[in-house]
């Protein structure tokens, strides 16, 4: 049984992105309406949207909005349409590097445009049912994550989670949250320990929001508290999310994740990661092969518009970071629970 969430960050309506703008959570609440293929891109650049399946969700939108904009006889026939099109789907997919749900949702597109025997109309139409079809699917891929990861879920547990893998970065229930909403549905006495995520701040300012908003009880930490807290044996496990899984298992997320994961097999502590097989790419062998985001370097060096630190420091500033598959416990997926040899229960996902 899922446990709905209140939260849809992005959804299609009358050939418009309705998109709940995340720079500005927890302050305002506030839909932006994106129009254009280009205004789609600087979104997910920009990261109005973000998390891997919600930036997923966001590129397969973007190429319809491309689509959109192709129309009234520019194109004199549906040929030059179709490989004007594939490469904005190629472009839109260049909107980030690390998440890769972003590059597999514009491939689906792409396909859809490949396979396509419309005219343009028609095959705004295939698009537009495509994009829809990513975002509810995802919904309901993140609700399947969330049972089979409540199953682990030891009876009052304080779950410590990383980043925001939430509703706000999915269709709408969350893929690490997705667990929590699906394992508070049946035991109303977890909680769950929410680091706050420098630079960005996604676990303050998001994950605490909205496992708020859900009545879900939440506890803030900073970042360096996490070994304190699993010392103290308040930690039962720790679920985060994903922005892409190699073939081996190795698991990129939000910069940071990688020191919780050690703190976690020091103390002994189960360390899960959840996430849709769209976030893994079996094309890749293992984790060195993933191209980590470098965001701005202000997002290290100021704080709500203010410098925190002397003018002129070097900085450096990735994105993400990659937990080695040696310290996950198990990928919780929407095909189940994917358990060491990774190579191969990888792939035996894939199958199912
Ligand atoms: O930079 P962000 O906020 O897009 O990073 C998000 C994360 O790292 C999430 O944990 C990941 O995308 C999984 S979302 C279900």
């Amino acid at each position: 049984m899922a446990f709905e969430s209140k939260i849809r960050p992005i959804y299609w309506e009358n050939g418009v992105s309705k998109m709940l703008d995340q720079t500005i959570i927890p302050y305002e609440y506030k839909y932006v309406d994106i129009t254009s293929g280009q205004q789609m891109f600087d979104a997910i650049k920009t990261m109005i949207v973000r998390g891997a399946p919600a930036i997923g969700i966001a590129g397969a939108q973007g190429v319809v909005l491309y689509a959109q904009e192709g129309r009234g006889g520019k194109y004199k026939d549906i040929g030059e349409f179709k490989s004007w099109l594939t490469e904005k789907a190629d472009y839109m997919a260049t909107s980030r590097p690390t998440a890769v749900n972003l590059m597999w949702a514009c491939a689906e597109q792409k396909k859809v445009i490949e396979n396509s025997t419309s005219d343009i109309e028609g095959l705004i139409k295939e698009l537009t049912d495509k994009a829809i079809e990513i975002e509810l699917d995802d919904i309901e891929r993140c609700k399947k994550i969330g049972d089979f990861g409540a199953e682990v879920v030891p009876k009052g547990a304080t779950i410590l989670t990383h980043c925001n893998a939430g509703a706000l970065a999915t269709g709408g229930y969350g893929t690490a949250l997705g667990v929590v909403r699906s394992a508070y549905d049946k035991d109303n006495t977890i909680q769950v320990f929410a680091d706050e995520t420098r630079p960005r701040q996604q676990g303050a300012r998001l994950t605490t929001f909205e496992l708020a908003m859900d009545g879900i009880p939440v506890t803030l930490i900073t970042d360096g508290m996490c070994s304190y807290f699993m010392n103290k044996g308040m930690i039962d496990m720790v679920v985060v999310g994903a922005d892409r899984i190699a073939a081996n298992g190795d698991a990129a997320n939000k910069i940071g994740t990688y020191t919780v994961a050690i703190a976690a097999k020091y103390h002994n502590i189960p360390f899960y990661v959840a996430a849709p097989l769209s976030t893994i790419d079996t094309s890749i062998a293992t984790g060195k092969e993933i191209t980590i985001e470098e965001p701005s370097h202000e997002e290290v060096t100021h704080i709500n518009g203010k410098r925190i630190c002397a003018e002129g420091i070097n900085i450096i500033n990735p994105g993400f970071d990659v937990t080695p598959h040696e310290l996950i416990t198990g990928i919780i997926t929407e095909k189940g629970i994917l358990r060491p040899d990774y190579n191969k229960s990888i792939l035996e996902a894939f199958k199912k």
